[in-house]
């Protein structure tokens, strides 16, 4: 572990994939001061390189990919696995070293391969195993915005509560283990009156396992409304003052009662949709829990235009990375995938003015390197072609 300046930005020094997407190899060294760019045509390996980035800190990466389906197909590793399945995804691997307020680590993860259906994730750092992927969360941090996240307001509920999620998990590193705890009881218990279940003391229990934790995550996702909201209502004059609030049973009952009472309430409201449940019904809860997000303008966001849309992620992920800076001191990394597409020349350039402002590393990513001209001899360029990241001037 090295020494670390309280004024160095933290994120990645050094990169190296195996085997990751369509990487056989690659090892990249960055500087953490400025912005990467990376330019390159469709295809060349800009996304998969962010991807690669965000599978250093919890969870299935920004794609919310399969670990078998990042594993570089036509690899030389591929081979039957032992019930004789051909082609199967044997081995990929991501590893940096990360320079964080506590010093310098190497981290590594990957994925041996697909062992009776599981698929198995490693995480090594400082060349130890790591007892779960969340001991990557107390090392990085990262938001990214994509392509794919164009979508987000008109799209599925599940994905805003995923976004949202993950905006909390950076604050609360258990949140992410709550969310699952909730989610698993909350499938069991559907399975077990489904199949006609009577044991009350196995429902019940299950029950309890709901109720206290899903009030802790609807308590978190509450939270995270009320750490972001300050930074954004400031505002910037370029970007609109996006308002964000949660529709959520348990969400909005924590406005104006206590934990306590919102938890008895839910374990009796359980016990009685049981019947309901197994008939087929369902019962509300923080698994349906919505993100609603409104531009200033006072328009729901699913009815701006596509720029708008882009404009207010933009504001909740500046705010994230600014509500990030003042908790820990340090923002968590960027990973900006095609941002500058749909927004016009001004926003582009008041977002780069913003990146370069904040201290945080920022990786962004473009077909060409035009759009990006105001960071020249601000931020770090390179080519990607064909899975090849070269040095680029500009
Ligand atoms: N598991 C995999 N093994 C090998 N190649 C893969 C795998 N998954 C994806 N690819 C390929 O990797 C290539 C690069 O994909 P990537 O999404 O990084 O492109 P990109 O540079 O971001 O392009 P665009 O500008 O179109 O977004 C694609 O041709 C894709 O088909
Ligand atoms: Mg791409």
């Amino acid at each position: 572990m090295s020494g670390f300046g309280t004024n160095r930005k933290a994120g990645i020094c050094k990169l190296k994939l195996t085997n990751f997407r369509c990487y056989s190899s690659l090892a990249l060294e960055v500087d953490t001061e400025t912005p990467v760019i990376l330019t390159g045509n469709n295809g060349a390996g800009k996304t998969n390189m962010l991807e690669a980035i965000s599978f250093l800190v919890p969870g299935r990466g920004l794609r919310h990919a399969r670990f078998a389906d990042v594993a570089r197909h036509n690899s030389e590793l591929l081979t039957a696995n032992e019930n004789n399945i051909a082609h199967l995804p044997v081995r990929w691997a991501v590893a940096a070293t990360i320079s964080s307020p506590l010093g310098e680590f190497e981290v590594g993860t990957g994925c041996e391969g697909v062992k009776e259906g599981v698929e198995r994730r490693q995480v090594r750092i400082n060349g130890q195993p790591a007892k779960s992927q969340s001991d990557l969360g107390e090392l990085m941090s990262a938001v990214w915005l994509t392509p794919a996240m164009d979508r987000l307001f008109c799209g599925e509920v599940s994905q805003r509560r995923r976004f949202l999620d993950r905006l909390v998990q950076a604050f609360d590193s258990g949140h992410a283990g709550r969310t699952t705890a909730y989610a698993n009881a909350y499938k069991q218990w559907g399975r077990l009156l489904r199949e006609g279940c009577t044991d009350s003391g196995w429902l019940k229990a299950l029950e309890n396992t709901m109720a206290e934790y899903g009030v802790a995550v609807a308590a978190a996702r509450r939270e995270l409304i009320l750490r972001l909201q300050p930074f954004l209502a400031e505002g910037d004059g370029v970007f609109p003052r996006a308002e964000i609030s949660l529709d959520g049973e348990l969400e909005n009952l924590l406005a104006s009662e206590p934990a306590l009472k919102i938890e008895d309430g839910f374990r009796e409201k359980l016990e009685r949709s049981r019947g309901i449940f197994a008939d087929g019904g369902f019962v509300s809860g923080p698994h349906q829990t919505d993100l609603l997000v409104r531009h200033e303008k006072g328009m729901e966001a699913a009815l701006c235009s596509t720029g708008e849309q882009k404009a207010l992620l933009v504001s909740i992920i500046i705010a994230q990375s600014r509500a990030q800076i003042q908790q820990s001191g340090h923002a968590p990394v960027m990973l900006l995938d095609e941002v500058a597409a749909h927004l016009d020349k001004k926003r582009r350039d008041a977002l780069f003015a913003i990146l370069l402002g904040l201290n945080a590393q920022v990786w962004l990513t473009g077909t060409e390197p035009s759009p990006f001209e105001s960071l020249y001899g601000k931020a770090q360029f390179f080519d990607v072609e064909n899975a090849v990241v070269s040095a680029a001037v500009a």
